[in-house]
């Protein structure tokens, strides 16, 4: 019996997340290039996935836990409970317009056209404050968008800011703020809650020796 824990493939948690591991005393065996790995000291089997694909391999109990951004839970994965925070991979999911653009409110937003990897957010946000914009979905390289002429604003992680920087944006509105955390799939069997358990454990020792 072995617990499955999902990690980021490529990107920004990647490293932090075989770090924890590492120094939760669990040492894994792999090339990166390999999608699945095994623990030699902990019964514990690494699957290297994308993030967005991860909150529904949880939800189907295809893993039994992930370290993953709580923002991407929140976008897709509302169900999905959250066993630990990390403290790591510490981001904001903004709103930012054009540098030039005065802007007063959310309310500016209204009939607006906002490129985004976060639809759900957004929405969920937008609505919140009563106001409709037009949201275009796209995967990646999002703080281009205004400056093609594809949308007026967008909405996208936050981290250094230098992204929003470089493409004459200014951050306006903060949706939320997310770091790193332990989500745990609805459908672990009791027999791997044990194992969770065991590595919660420790990770909660790595995690005040970090403090
Ligand atoms: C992420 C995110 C932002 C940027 C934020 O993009 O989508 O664009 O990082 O980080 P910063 O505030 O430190 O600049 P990433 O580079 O991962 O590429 P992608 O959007 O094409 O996936
Ligand atoms: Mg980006």
């Amino acid at each position: 019996m072995k617990i499955r824990i999902a990690v980021q493939k490529t990107g920004r948690l990647n490293e932090d997340s075989i770090q924890i591991l590492k120094d939760c005393g669990i040492s894994i065996d792999n090339g990166k290039d390999q999608l699945r790995a095994l623990s030699r000291n902990f019964p514990l089997e690494v699957f290297y996935l994308r993030n967005g694909d991860i909150p529904q391999y949880l939800r189907d109990g295809v893993v039994d836990v992930a370290i993953i951004g709580e923002n991407v839970l929140i976008e897709k994965g509302e169900d999905i409970p959250i066993a630990e925070r990390l403290g790591f991979s510490k981001c904001k999911v903004s709103l930012a317009v054009p540098k030039s653009i005065q802007y007063n409110s959310v309310r500016d937003f209204e009939g607006k056209r906002i490129a985004t990897s976060y639809p759900n957010t957004v929405r969920n946000y937008l609505e919140k404050h009563g106001v409709k914009a037009d949201l275009h979905i796209i995967n990646g390289s999002v703080e281009i968008a205004p400056n093609i002429g594809l949308a007026d604003a967008i909405c996208d992680i936050v981290s250094s800011g230098s992204t929003l920087f470089k493409n004459n944006l200014k951050e306006v509105e903060v949706m939320l703020t997310s770091e790193a955390v332990l989500a745990v799939s609805p459908k672990i069997s009791t027999e791997r809650k044990e194992l969770l358990d065991k590595l919660q454990f420790r990770i909660q020792s790595v995690l005040r020796a970090r403090q």
